[in-house]
């Protein structure tokens, strides 16, 4: 009795402890729909699985964290899904089931016939000849054996023959799939085996769109400016931008502010800069030095504020010299931001240039530099003393 319910005890604590999943994965994309930014890709690839008509070799090439490894799994679900080749209703649908025990295994990383390959560790010869001798046996359970290929750039000369060999007559069951960042450095032979698709680099807009789809199916309290901090600190890369809400939110206890934001990646949100550009535009020469002190002193990474400052005040001049370009910048920051862009853009002349001009320089010059404020606290002297009545 005792002994059981001791085992009870342990079973309940084993399948009861929140297993902590990273976001990236608990969220990856189980179906075209999901896969965000991507709309030519997605589009092309259901049309292909509707009519059943999926390519022996695919190429995905883009920046990290765009969806490529996601969609080489879609398409190996869309290859062995049980219910699709079953049930020509839902083979309409250009989706896999995620129901089916295919499709559970290869979401669960247990499928023996969806092989990944990371080619970064595994750039020789005997790897690829490894894998011409596996490509020729046949799939243990599905209908396909998939091979995903990341980082496909790294093979070397041997492997990339060995595998233009395995390219030039693929067995019926095969597709692989090579995903890389650098796709100049694939071999043309192989490009012209393979069908290719090129991954964009997700907005802002988009990303923020799937932030705000995860902190409410996690119940993650942030408020719009750390949220838009975090999409932009990730460059255009899904994963990086969940990886850091999942940081976040687990260092805050799901209570995340712009100042946790702010301190964990060493840049300021946009109202920082937006403040302190709107000193330097109407040239008060004091105020912008105190702010600059102050923001220094709180331990702001200088180098990258000023980054973001010149990014931002190159935003205005655009504007300023051209106000449809609201349009474009709308996938780069928030509507409310993208109004204060453009009622700054009204305080922008063309001696503006000048500041703008030496800006960058200073950034140049931080970079090196043992004391990186003092290029910047002349830059923006040297600019501002000689602005006098802008406005
Ligand atoms: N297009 C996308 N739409 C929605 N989420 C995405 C997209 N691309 C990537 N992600 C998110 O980022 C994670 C990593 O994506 P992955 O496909 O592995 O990127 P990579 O392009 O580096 O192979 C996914 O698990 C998912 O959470
Ligand atoms: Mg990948
Ligand atoms: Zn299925």
């Amino acid at each position: 009795m005792c002994l059981t319910f001791a085992l009870c005890a342990l079973n309940f604590a084993l399948y009861n402890v929140p297993m902590s999943r990273a976001f990236y994965r608990t969220y990856r994309p189980s179906s075209f729909e999901d896969l965000l930014g991507q709309e030519p890709i997605q589009k092309t690839l259901r049309e292909a699985a509707r009519q059943d008509k999926l390519a022996h070799a695919y190429l995905f090439a883009g920046p990290r964290g765009t969806g490529k490894t996601t969609t080489a799994r879609l398409i190996a679900k869309i290859a062995n899904c049980e219910t699709r080749a079953k049930d020509t209703k839902f083979k309409e649908k250009g989706e896999p089931c995620n129901h089916c025990q295919f499709c559970k295994d290869i979401d669960d990383g247990r499928s023996m016939d969806v092989i990944e390959i990371d080619a970064a560790s595994n750039r020789g010869i005997d790897e690829m000849r490894n894998l011409k001798e596996t490509i020729r046996v046949v799939p243990t359970s599905a209908s396909h054996r998939v091979f995903i290929i990341d980082e496909a750039h790294q093979l070397t000369k041997d492997a990339w023959n060995a595998l233009l060999k395995s390219l030039e007559e693929p067995p019926e069951y095969v597709i692989i799939i090579l995903a890389t960042t650098e796709s100049d450095k694939v071999p043309a032979t192989i490009l012209s085996r393979a069908q290719q698709f090129y991954f964009k680099q997700a907005s802002l807009a988009v990303i923020g769109k799937k932030l705000s789809h995860i902190i409410k199916e996690e119940s993650i309290s942030i408020d719009s400016e750390a949220l838009e901090l975090i999409a932009a600190t990730a460059e255009g890369s899904f994963r990086d931008a969940e990886s850091l809400l999942d940081q976040l939110a687990s260092f805050t206890a799901g209570k995340i502010t712009l100042e946790n934001v702010e301190s964990m990646v060493g840049k300021v949100g946009f109202d920082k800069i937006w403040k302190f550009s709107a000193t330097v535009l109407k040239n008060d020469l004091p105020s912008a030095l105190s702010s600059l002190s102050s923001l220094y002193e709180t331990g702001t990474n200088i180098v990258q504020f000023t980054k973001d400052l010149i990014q931002h005040i190159r935003r205005i001049a655009v504007l300023h010299y051209n106000p449809e370009m609201k349009t474009v910048f709308a996938n780069e920051v928030m509507n409310d931001h993208l109004e204060k862009l453009e009622e700054q853009s009204k305080y922008f002349t063309d001696k503006h240039i000048e500041l703008l001009k030496a800006l960058i320089e200073a950034h140049g010059q931080m970079k090196y530099s043992k004391f990186p404020i003092i290029p910047l606290e002349v830059a923006i002297i040297e600019s501002l003393k000689s602005n006098t009545n802008i406005i």
